[in-house]
């Protein structure tokens, strides 16, 4: 072993477990005002911890005017009134403690809300102490009415918006209402060290930490490279202080407490995040999510669709284990509020029973902690919305705008919208064929997907064969056996576009993996050396499993996972 890999192979409670993620203005509503809350989270605990659960990743549930969805946070340190309020949320947190779950914040610390008591001061003069805890430039321009860079919002035009009570401008990557903290001043890193020790010391378990690779902008600010949106990038993804800063938050806070860390940001590489999550001396975020893994189906953004290609797929988890194996550890997730579902996208609505099943365990067989996303284990669906009125999001309606000057008709955008928008994950949580889906008893927030009739929790728990029972099979069988968690992963086919095959290794333990993607009966044979009959079958979405030969032919969408002790 080299030095690494001994720490690497130091067992961690977090790499072992499954962590469930609540986007809770859609996951229940306890008090029947239409929007998900803390209530109605508490009453799903025991069906959560059912699945095989460990941990809960709550998505904001702060004080936000909702720009984006609580991503604009405008207080810290307080529950948002439409999820309830700190009792609520403490009762949560003990109900999930008792039932052996830790919890983990969001910490979402690139940007606040303008509503955020810090903003407002800002904004006052440009003498108020709090004015520089935001990134603020004068105009360009003869009547300085030019804005300070062509950097480009994510989400909504312009990155720099004008405020004329201290005549500057201030950076928004995100929506308006999401003004950029500037982490350079040292009072804002304390501050966001206060954030962390003031959930941590309430009990809370750990943090995912939102674009969290944004927080450092490079000197200077300079032009972007003109492309159409979130120009700029270049300049603040990964930008000069981020380690430093990253590590100080380590250092001070994060290092006293057995707390987990995810870190995302957007266009990830290996090499950026093995400088953050290598074990040992330098390690300052336990792991981080990747992306390219689900842009198998798209070109850069999930609104622009190619086919689904399944080699493209393949290389992007072989390039993060190569990349990670023995150094540190990783994350395993095919869905969250930012993305369509997955059925719809690398699996069929035909079999999509059979593909949600094959896809689970495509996935979450590998090495990486698990990520799964509110409705994904019973295999809920994109949403066909009719008419741009019913979207909620900004992102879709900045995209309006961008596609309008490509000339794309409003009918083409809504079908591109149906697709590719994120809102497709965000419809509420399907719990029963009653009124409003059992998710409110009253007309939700936002519209419920009308195949809650067939996909809902309670058919789930009432057929043996759905997808829920199978989650609860898959990461029972993980849990058990080590060899799915910690062993080594080894492909084999690489250049099958219909198959996904590989194997797990540990200490003489062997796991075999095979996923169908496609609906075509496929030749499978077992790799040389494997010799299937002396396997046990643990793991398949067929009850017909008969061998032919040392191989099978492959049923729709049909995954086997077979144990050798
Ligand atoms: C990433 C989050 O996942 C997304 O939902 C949010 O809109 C942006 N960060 C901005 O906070």
């Amino acid at each position: 072993y080299e030095k690494s890999e001994v720490f690497f192979m130091q067992k961690t409670w977090y790499k072992e477990k499954v962590v469930y993620q609540v986007w809770p203005r859609s996951f229940c509503d306890g008090n029947g005002d239409g929007i998900g809350d803390l209530e109605g989270i508490y009453s799903k605990l025991d069906y959560i911890k059912s699945i095989g659960v460990d941990a809960i990743w709550f998505s904001p549930l702060f004080k936000s005017p909702n720009a984006d969805y609580g991503y604009d946070i405008a207080d810290y340190m307080d529950i948002n009134p439409e999820y309830g309020d700190m009792d609520t949320f403490k009762k949560v947190l003990a109900g999930c403690h008792e039932r052996g779950m830790r919890v983990f914040m969001d910490l979402v610390v690139n940007h606040t809300s303008t509503e955020h008591k810090w903003f407002k001061e800002a904004c006052k003069s440009v003498d108020n102490p709090y004015h520089d805890y935001y990134i603020w430039r004068k105009g360009k321009g003869k009547n300085g009415k030019k804005p300070p860079n062509n950097w480009l919002s994510t989400f909504e035009g312009g990155a720099w918006e004008y405020v004329e009570s201290v005549d500057e401008y201030y950076l928004h990557v995100f929506t308006k209402g999401q003004p950029d903290l500037n982490m350079d001043n040292p009072k804002v890193r304390e501050e966001v060290k206060n954030i962390m020790k003031f959930w941590l010391d309430m009990g809370v378990d750990g943090f995912r930490e939102d674009v969290i690779t944004y927080i450092s902008k490079r000197e200077g600010l300079p032009n972007a490279i003109p492309i159409p949106v979130a120009a700029g990038m270049e300049h603040y993804n990964c930008g000069p202080h981020l380690y430093e800063y990253l590590k100080e938050f380590h250092d001070d806070v994060l290092s006293k407490y057995d707390c987990f860390t995810v870190g995302e940001g957007p266009l990830i590489t290996p090499e950026k995040v093995l400088r953050f999550v290598t074990e040992g001396d330098t390690q300052v975020l336990k792991t981080m999510f990747s992306f390219d893994h689900l842009e198998a189906d798209c070109f850069m953004t999930d609104w622009i669709k190619i086919p689904f290609n399944l080699k493209k797929m393949k290389k992007c988890y072989q390039k993060w284990y190569d990349a990670m194996n023995g150094k540190g550890w990783h994350t395993l997730y095919l869905e969250n509020h930012d993305h369509p579902r997955i059925v719809d996208r690398y699996g069929s609505l035909k079999y999509r029973v059979e593909s949600a099943k094959m896809l689970a365990t495509m996935c979450y067989l590998q090495r990486g902690t698990i990520f799964i996303y509110q409705g994904q284990e019973i295999g809920m669906t994109n949403i066909e919305l009719k008419s741009i009125d019913e979207f909620k999001d900004m992102i879709t309606f900045n995209n309006q705008i961008l596609f309008k000057k490509l000339h794309i008709s409003d009918e083409k955008f809504i079908k591109m919208a149906n697709r590719g928008s994120r809102e497709n994950s965000r419809t509420p949580v399907q719990w029963n064929d009653g009124p409003y889906a059992g998710f409110s008893t009253v007309e939700p927030w936002f519209n419920l997907n009308p195949n809650y009739k067939e996909i809902n929790v309670a058919a789930a728990e009432a057929d043996e064969n759905s997808i829920l029972n199978y989650y609860r099979k898959l990461l029972k069988f993980r849990k058990e056996n080590e060899v799915a968690i910690y062993g080594d992963f080894k492909q084999y086919y690489k250049n099958s576009k219909e198959l996904f095959v590989y194997e797990r290794n540990l200490d003489g333990v062997k796991l075999l993996v095979v996923a169908s993607f496609t609906e075509n009966a496929v030749d499978f044979k077992a790799p040389d050396g494997i010799d299937l009959s002396k396997g046990e079958l643990v793991l398949t979405n067929y009850n017909d499993s008969a061998l032919n030969g040392n191989g099978f032919k492959t049923k729709p969408y049909e995954t086997r996972v077979y144990l050798f002790k």
